[in-house]
C-alpha cells in the first residue's frame, strides 16, 4: 500500500475526530443556533470521506489474504501431487516427502509474513512521522544556564519599553510598554477590548518571551530566573478560570499542595467562596466535574482566586477575575483581598471602573500601547481614552 493513502487516512480520522468533539463540546450553541442539521451534514461529510478510504484499503486487504492462502494450498497439492508420483515410481521416500512440504510450508509463510509487513509499515511510519512530530517540539522557553536567585521576596515589577508581538502577527500586541508595580500597592489595567491587557498579564509569568526591552522582578529580569523560580512568586487568576476535575479543596489546594486544611478555609473566606461552598452538600469535599461544569461562572472565578490566595506568593495577578460577580460581592471580596495583600503587589486587570477606581495606579491601555498611567484623578484630566470610558460607565455625581 502507498504511504500516501495512510497520511491521507490519519488525517480523515483527525478530521472525524475533530468534528465530533466539536458536536458534543458545543452541543448547546449548535442546538440554540438550530445548526444542527448542518452539523449533522458536517459530520456525514468527513465521516463519508473516511468510510470510503477505510472500505477502499480492507477490501484491498481482504482479498490479499486468501489470494495467498490459495497460493499455499495449491503449492501443497502441487509438492504432494509430484511427490506421490516420485514415491509410486520408488525414486522417494514418504518421511522425504513431508520433510519437503514442512520446509515449503515454513518458507512460504514466511514470505507471507513479509507481504504483511508492506502493510504494516507504512501505516505505522505515517503515525510514528506525526507522533516524532509533537514530541520533537521544543519549548520556546528556556531556563537561563545559570539561573539568578531572587529570595529577598519583596514583588517589585517593572517593566522597560516592552514590545512583544504574537508568533506570526504583524502587528506587535504590546509596544513600548513601561511602568512599575511597587509591594504594597495595587496597579490596575484597563482599556477596550483587545487593547493587549491579557497579553501584558501573561508576560510576568513569562508565558511569552518578549521582543525588546525587558521586564524586571526585584530588578532582576525574568529571563535570567528560573520559570518555577519566576512562577512560585506569581499568584495568577486568569481570565478564563479553569477548575479540575476533584474536590473543591483539591482545586484550591492547587495552588499550594500541602495547604491545611484552615490555610484553604482562610483563603475561601476571602475569596467570599465559603458561603456557597457550605451549602453544597458535601461543602470542601464536593465534587467539581470536568472542566468545573457544575458550577457557575462567578463560583468559579471565586474559587479560582482562592486557589491564588492559597499561594501566598509576592505578587498578585488578577486578569478580569471580577467581571462575573455582582457589585456586591465585588466589593466585599476586594475589601478582603485589601487586608490580606497588605504587603505584597497587586495587579488587577478590570473593566469596569468602580473595580480599580482607588487603585494606587491605573495604566490605560489603547491598542498596545500606554495611553496614560496615573490615579484615577489625574487621568481623568489628563488622558482622553480613561475620560471616555469613564463617562460610558459612571453618572456626573459618581466620577468626582
Ligand atoms: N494567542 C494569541 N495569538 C495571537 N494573537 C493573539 C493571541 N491572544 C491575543 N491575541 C491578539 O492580541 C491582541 C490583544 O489581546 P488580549 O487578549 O491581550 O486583549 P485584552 O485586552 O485582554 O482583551 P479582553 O478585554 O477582551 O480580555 C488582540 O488583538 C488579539 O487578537
Ligand atoms: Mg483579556
Amino acid at each position: 500500500m502507498h504511504r500516501r493513502d495512510y497520511y491521507g487516512r490519519l488525517k480523515r480520522r483527525q478530521a472525524v475526530d475533530r468534528v465530533l468533539r466539536e458536536g458534543l463540546t458545543g452541543i448547546r450553541v449548535i442546538r440554540s443556533f438550530n445548526r444542527v442539521d448542518y452539523e449533522k451534514r458536517r459530520f456525514n461529510e468527513a465521516n463519508l470521506d473516511l468510510t470510503n478510504t477505510a472500505v477502499k484499503v480492507n477490501r484491498m486487504m481482504a482479498s490479499l489474504m486468501p489470494l495467498m492462502m490459495q497460493i499455499l494450498n495449491f503449492a501443497s497439492i502441487a509438492i504432494i501431487w509430484f511427490g506421490g508420483l516420485r514415491i509410486n515410481n520408488g525414486h522417494m521416500q514418504v518421511g522425504d516427502l513431508m520433510a519437503f512440504l514442512q520446509y515449503a510450508m515454513q518458507i512460504m509463510f514466511a514470505l507471507m509474513m513479509a507481504s504483511m509487513m508492506f502493510v504494516m509499515i507504512p501505516r505505522a511510519s505515517a503515525s510514528a512521522v506525526r507522533i516524532n512530530e509533537v514530541l520533537n517540539i521544543a519549548p520556546q522557553i528556556k531556563d537561563p544556564e545559570k539561573a539568578e536567585n531572587v529570595d529577598n521576596k519583596k514583588g517589585y515589577v517593572e517593566f522597560q519599553n516592552v514590545t512583544f508581538s504574537y508568533p506570526g502577527a504583524e502587528q506587535p500586541a504590546l509596544s513600548y510598554i513601561s511602568f512599575s508595580a511597587k509591594p504594597g500597592e495595587v496597579t490596575a489595567i484597563i482599556g477596550g477590548t483587545g487593547s493587549g491587557k491579557s497579553t501584558l498579564i501573561n508576560l510576568i509569568p513569562r508565558f511569552y518571551d518578549i521582543d525588546s526591552g525587558s521586564i524586571l522582578i526585584d530588578g532582576v529580569d525574568i529571563r535570567s530566573l528560573s520559570q518555577k523560580h519566576l512562577r512560585d512568586k506569581i499568584g495568577l487568576v486568569p481570565q478564563k478560570a479553569l477548575l479540575f476535575s476533584g474536590s473543591i479543596a483539591d482545586n484550591i489546594r492547587f495552588g499550594k499542595e500541602k495547604a491545611a486544611d484552615d490555610e484553604v478555609r482562610r483563603a475561601a473566606d476571602i475569596a467570599q467562596a465559603t458561603d456557597f461552598i457550605e451549602n453544597l452538600k458535601d461543602g470542601f469535599e464536593s465534587v467539581i466535574s470536568q472542566g468545573g461544569t457544575n458550577v457557575s461562572g462567578g463560583q468559579k472565578q471565586r474559587l479560582s482566586i482562592a486557589r491564588a490566595l492559597v499561594k501566598r506568593s509576592e505578587i498578585y495577578v488578577f486578569d478580569d477575575s471580577f467581571s462575573a460577580l455582582d457589585f456586591k460581592t465585588d466589593a466585599k471580596l476586594r475589601q478582603a483581598l485589601k487586608e490580606e495583600t497588605v504587603n505584597a503587589t497587586v495587579l488587577i486587570v478590570a473593566q469596569r471602573v468602580s473595580t480599580i477606581m482607588d487603585a494606587d495606579r491605573i495604566i490605560v491601555l489603547h491598542e498596545g500601547k500606554v495611553a496614560g498611567i496615573g490615579r484615577h484623578h489625574e487621568l481623568l484630566k489628563s488622558c482622553q481614552v480613561y475620560k471616555e470610558i469613564v463617562s460610558s460607565q459612571l453618572t456626573e455625581e459618581e466620577i468626582v
